[in-house]
């Protein structure tokens, strides 16, 4: 249960995301999201992957706007601030340097609390962000003969997991299952021991010709295709963990074969291509979860990260879901892709427990969750 922090003063969480190639700023009163602003970066679409450097440089760019815009949109000043939460990890260290190094100078100036906050533990607290919407609805107070309409702004109340859940994390750098028995205990059960599955959807694209971040075409071409056209094959490890290098390499020899044959072959069957690999790694991610929430008599099953926008993803879980009676949580599209409102919520919880981190806290590439 969330304390009653509405008897207490309010609480101001202003929250920094830099951990690949999106700044982000999010602000938060109490545990309600009042902005969450996001710089993209588009100059890598040309690389076919991120370039370290070039992210870094562009963080530096984009944080004091974006920290200015999210204050703006809040409507709050600096000085109210309660506290800042910064992603310390995993990520790029230099641009998770850029993110850690403002926070800290955020915390230092203004005398707050600075909070250090693992991504991945962000990317699933993205299902406790409360939005602060404007809803238009018939005015209850109205008089007999009124039918005014009038905007009332109240926090959505999309359900929230309940404890313990299972959450699939799927993002360009991570595949895991994990156990959360409350917003800050994390029990990784499975996770890749290779490639992540964004990795596998961002690779195919980049195989096929495709601009990066494959992952969303790859989802676009599959809406129109086959998913049984073609097979590839399905690694089989002992527990329950992935491997999806195998399967980008026969992915890979696929191609050259089909293309070999038939130079045309990518542009003919560009959809049903798409729809097999994607349907292929789906049913690959859900057979671990599935075999997961067996063992662990789990019903209550979420998905999170960047992969979690996946159509295919979203329709199959809930499918699943239906049989195994499972309930499914599925986040908003814009907090499934790296956003700094997850990591805002994650510092709540943190400010709440008053686990708070030293100003000499250093970058973390590789951070268990
Ligand atoms: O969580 P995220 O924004 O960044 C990391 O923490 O890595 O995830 C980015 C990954 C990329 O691999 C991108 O291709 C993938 O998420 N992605 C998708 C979709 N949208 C984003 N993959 C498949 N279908 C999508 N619709
Ligand atoms: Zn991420």
């Amino acid at each position: 249960m969330t304390p009653n922090v509405y008897n207490t003063e309010d609480i101001y969480i202003l929250g920094i995301e830099s951990s690949c190639d999106d700044t982000s700023c999010a602000i938060l009163k109490n545990n309600i999201l009042l902005a969450n602003v996001t710089a993209n970066q588009s100059i890598h679409e040309q690389y076919g992957g991120v370039i370290p450097e070039l992210a870094s440089r562009d963080h530096q760019k984009n944080i004091v706007p974006v920290v200015d815009t999210a204050l703006k949109k809040a409507n709050i000043s600096l000085s109210q601030l309660s506290a800042v939460a910064v992603t310390r990890g995993p990520g790029l260290s230099g641009s998770l340097l850029v993110g850690l190094s403002f926070a800290k100078s955020i915390s230092l100036a203004l005398d707050i609390p600075l909070i250090e906050v693992n991504h991945m533990q962000g990317h699933i607290l993205a299902h406790f962000i409360n939005e602060n919407e404007v809803v238009s609805c018939l005015n209850e107070e109205k008089t007999s003969n009124s039918s005014q309409t009038t905007s009332l702004k109240k926090p959505n109340s999309a359900i929230k997991p309940s404890f313990p859940f299972l959450c699939l994390t799927v993002s360009g750098g991570h595949t895991q299952i994990v156990k959360i028995t409350d917003h800050l205990t994390f029990d990784l059960l499975a996770e890749t021991e290779d490639d992540a599955v964004g990795e596998a959807f961002d690779k195919a694209a980049k195989i096929l010709g495709l601009p990066y971040p494959g992952g969303p075409l790859i989802d676009r071409y599959a809406k129109t295709g086959d998913p049984t056209k073609y097979k590839f094959p399905t690694p089989h490890l002992k527990n329950n963990n992935y491997s999806f290098s195998g399967v980008k390499t026969a992915f890979l020899y696929f191609i050259q074969e089909q293309t070999a044959l038939n130079s045309n072959f990518i542009e003919e069957n560009l959809n049903d291509i798409c729809a097999s690999y994607q349907a292929h790694l789906i049913s690959y991610l859900l057979k671990n979860v599935l075999a997961i929430s067996k063992e662990t008599g789990i019903k209550q099953i979420a998905i999170a990260g960047g992969v979690s926008a996946n159509s295919g993803l979203r329709k199959e879980i809930e499918l699943l879901g239906k049989k195994h009676q499972w309930q499914t949580y599925i986040p908003k599209f814009e907090y499934c892709t790296d956003n700094a409102a997850m990591i805002a919520v994650t510092g709540y919880y943190k400010f709440l427990k008053k686990e708070f981190c030293g100003l000499d806290a250093t970058p973390l590439a590789r951070y268990e969750i």
